[in-house]
């Protein structure tokens, strides 16, 4: 097994890579998932293999883990998606900072152990709980247990945040020097914990996609420190897979939203409505209806459709999927454009409309379409709205100005799919659907497209 080991963490590891790299795109992303858990269990299998273990409590936390999690993780909604990864995360924190907490009781309080190894060790027992806590708080966000709106203490805030760090780092050193006393280390998981709360508390829920890949990207850390005191390579390398790929995730969707993670780590965006939300003043808009939206449609030579989060909210993606089609018989040219952070999380369009089999080769990404919409003629805005924002390019005073946005406006014709004048996530008012080339489709998405979807029909 000495020489097999060693072997089978290198298949183990090519595999989490290979498998990731098929998450860059949605035709392979299936794949890739599957590859990176095979990986993940000849991983597993290999350490049950080498290491002395406690069969008994092993198989009991199996057994527990799969009754719960594979349940769960086959029934939740798509739009539920983003509160599973939190849990799931919060869940591996937990565990790292439980692994450092019986390492201690192990040792006891680390004696013989070397410096790097209680250094590594103290890094997970905070990182995971502040980790464990964190989620917790964003899962009970977006499952709206607790307020999705920002709970905070003002000013006193970041002060009570340095002061617990403080607590903890204090606490972790005395238990690194050779104290036995278990205080020390709970005192530690205790501190990082109420620190995970009081950080991810003052973030509006829907910065939460942001906060979770964030503190994902924590547990990876933590779980490789873990590796690290354990002397574990499978935990060292899986840990940093995870910590670099949730650092560049996290990075990337803070770009996309042209934001950066201290201001969206100190709160006050999202949540809360900002200044200027669904004012339409005295301007006008124009509403249209299914029929009027169907014959636009169905004499045009291409239509863009442009998903956003409220195509998510009214599950709407199979009654699009069929419009399309529908379209696509008459002749149209139909393309998805899709923007990095509509939605909710990251490839939320994405996973929607392939779980409609709308094809991939028609979807494209904002880069790609984006000179398209000057040359289209309707572009059908479906539940979409601060992506397709044009004072985000305009308006140097908009809160969103520098996020890049669909050029949707450029398009000849805009029908707009929403419920009413309210504004997205970022609070604030959309010049586009005061555009004279612009009207509104208002009700639920859902049955606006099936709305449509049957005039296409008698055409
Ligand atoms: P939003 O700007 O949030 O707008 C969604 C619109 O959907 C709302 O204006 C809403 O208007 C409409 N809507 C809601 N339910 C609907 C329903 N059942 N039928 C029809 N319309 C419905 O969405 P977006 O354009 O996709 O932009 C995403 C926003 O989320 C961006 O600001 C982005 O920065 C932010 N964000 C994204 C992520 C990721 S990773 N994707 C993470 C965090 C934040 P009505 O209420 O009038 O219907």
């Amino acid at each position: 097994m000495d020489i097999l080991q060693p072997i089978l963490y290198i298949i183990a590891f090519a595999l989490f890579i290979y498998g990731l790299s098929g998450l860059t795109g949605p035709r392979t992303a299936v794949r890739g998932n599957v590859i990176a858990g095979i990986g993940m269990a000849i991983a597993l299998v290999t350490v049950l293999l080498t290491v002395h273990h406690n069969w008994l409590w092993i198989i009991i936390g199996l057994v527990l883990g799969t009754i719960l999690g594979v349940p769960s993780a086959r029934n939740v909604k798509m739009t539920q998606m983003p509160q599973m990864v939190a849990l799931f995360n919060g869940v591996g924190g937990g565990a790292v900072a439980l692994i450092a907490w019986s390492e201690f009781l192990a040792t006891p309080g680390f004696q013989g152990r070397a410096v790097a190894f209680v250094i590594a060790s103290l890094f997970s027992a905070v990182i995971g709980s502040i980790s464990f806590w964190g989620s917790l708080i964003a899962f009970g966000k977006l499952q709206e247990i607790v307020s999705s709106s920002p709970i905070g203490l003002g000013k006193l805030q970041q002060v009570v945040n340095v002061l617990l760090l403080a607590g903890a780092i204090v606490c972790a050193v005395i238990a690194g020097l050779g104290n036995t006393s278990q205080l020390w280390i709970v005192l530690v998981l205790v501190l990082a914990g109420v620190l995970g709360v009081m950080v991810v508390l003052p973030i509006g829920g829907a910065d939460m996609p942001v906060v979770i890949s964030l503190l994902n990207a924590m547990t990876g850390l933590a779980a490789a420190a873990a590796g690290l005191a354990l002397n574990n390579t499978a935990m060292m390398v899986a840990g940093m897979i995870v910590g670099a790929s949730g650092s560049i995730l996290t990075n990337q969707m803070a770009v996309a939203m042209n934001r950066t993670i201290p201001s969206i780590i100190v709160g006050g965006f999202g949540g809360a409505s900002v200044a200027g939300g669904g004012d339409d003043g005295d301007k006008t808009v124009k509403s249209t209806s299914a029929a009027d939206a169907a014959i636009q449609m169905a004499y045009a030579n291409r239509v863009i459709v442009v998903p956003g989060y409220g195509m998510a909210v009214a599950q709407a993606q199979h009654a699009v999927k069929d419009m399309a089609k529908l379209l696509e018989a008459k002749g149209v040219d139909v393309k998805f454009a899709i923007h990095p952070v509509a939605g909710r999380m990251p490839g939320h369009m994405n996973v929607l409309l392939a779980e409609a089999e709308v094809s991939y080769d028609n979807l494209k990404e904002m880069d790609e379409i984006n000179d398209d919409f000057s040359r289209t003629d309707v572009t059908l805005v479906i539940g979409a709205n601060d992506v397709t924002n044009p004072a985000a390019r305009n308006d140097p005073s908009s809160p969103i100005h520098g996020m890049p946005i669909l050029n949707v406006d450029e398009s000849n014709n805009v029908i707009v799919l929403k419920r009413s004048m309210s504004s997205g996530f970022a609070g604030i008012e959309n010049p586009l659907f005061f555009q004279d080339n612009t009207s509104m489709l208002f009700g639920d998405a859902k049955g606006s497209v099936e709305g449509v979807t049957e005039e296409l029909k008698q055409l």
